[in-house]
């Protein structure tokens, strides 16, 4: 069978063997998903390894992103924007690069809770990998506004300067924005991409930022995400962790690697069934 893996540090706890086991089994597909543990002065030289012994394809996790960026050889056009790889294909002419994180996070906002974002008013929390990773897709959904909001706004500006043509392009007002000086007005969906909860430190804005009945999004799942979610839920809004994003950005990499798409809803019920 045809070899995969996740590259990363750490990777013990990556679901993404078990989704992909579940793609391929859905599919008929003849491959193995492996987690492939890289010491942190040793991605490139671990994932060539892996590659050398015939191996397709990977995944690749924090804190690698950047590093395998730099190893593609070609890349895709989002994975260019967000300056960012999380998954790559072991093709003969040189690996191809792209990045599946932004276009998962978009596909279950829409697809999976039903909440349009052309034409909304989005707001998107941090600057920092997980941000930029996903920027790049919540732009080409096309809402009408696009607020990047991070604690320092040097970091927030910078990525509104990277992506202001890919934003103009697509009709998007692109703005930056420190956390204190978010406008009064409520946005309707909120994407909640930085790592405040993993410090202890909560939720980084005040309540009246997300409108009632609007969507909040945080890009992580299980016990970090619930802070943020009982948060949104207090504002009475909608609470979406991040395991749909998680599933979806699979379902993309699978689709890259195996030229067919899973059908994700089972994948993803299963997973919460089993972390409940
Ligand atoms: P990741 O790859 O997970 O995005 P990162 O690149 O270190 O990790 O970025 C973390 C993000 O969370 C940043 O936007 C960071 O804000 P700064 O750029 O100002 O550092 C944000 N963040 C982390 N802890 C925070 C806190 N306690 N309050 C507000 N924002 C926080």
């Amino acid at each position: 069978p045809d070899r995969y893996a996740v590259a990363g540090n750490p990777v013990a706890h990556s679901q993404s063997p078990n989704i992909h086991a579940q793609f391929a089994a859905q599919t008929g597909q003849h491959l193995v998903y492996e987690r492939l543990l890289c010491p942190l002065d040793a991605f490139l030289p671990t994932v060539q390894a892996f590659a050398a012994a015939g191996a397709k394809g990977c995944n690749v996790t924090v804190p690698f992103k950047f590093e395998a960026f730099a190893s593609a050889r070609r890349r895709s056009p989002r994975a260019e924007l967000a300056g960012a790889v999380n998954t790559l294909r072991f093709d003969e002419q040189g690996w191809w690069g792209d990045n599946t994180d932004g276009l998962g996070l978009v596909r279950d906002i829409q697809a999976n809770a039903g909440q349009p974002l052309a034409g909304l008013r989005v707001l998107l929390l941090g600057a920092g990998g997980a941000s930029a990773g996903v920027l790049g897709s919540l732009i080409a959904a096309r809402p009408a506004e696009l607020t990047l909001a991070n604690r320092s706004a040097d970091k927030a500006l910078a990525l509104v300067v990277s992506h202001a043509r890919w934003a103009q392009e697509h009709g998007v007002r692109l703005q930056a924005s420190t956390l204190q000086d978010l406008p009064e007005d409520r946005f309707d969906v909120l994407v909640n991409g930085t790592s405040a909860s993993l410090a202890g430190a909560g939720v980084p804005v005040r309540g009246q930022v997300l409108r009632e009945g609007g969507l909040g999004v945080d890009m992580m799942y299980g016990p970090q995400a619930q802070g943020f979610l009982d948060w949104v839920a207090a504002q009475g809004a909608r609470p979406r962790d991040g395991l749909g994003m998680l599933v979806e950005q699979a379902a993309e990499a699978f689709q890259l690697w195996r030229g067919m798409r899973p059908d994700t809803a089972p994948v993803l019920a299963g997973l919460r069934a089993q972390l409940a």
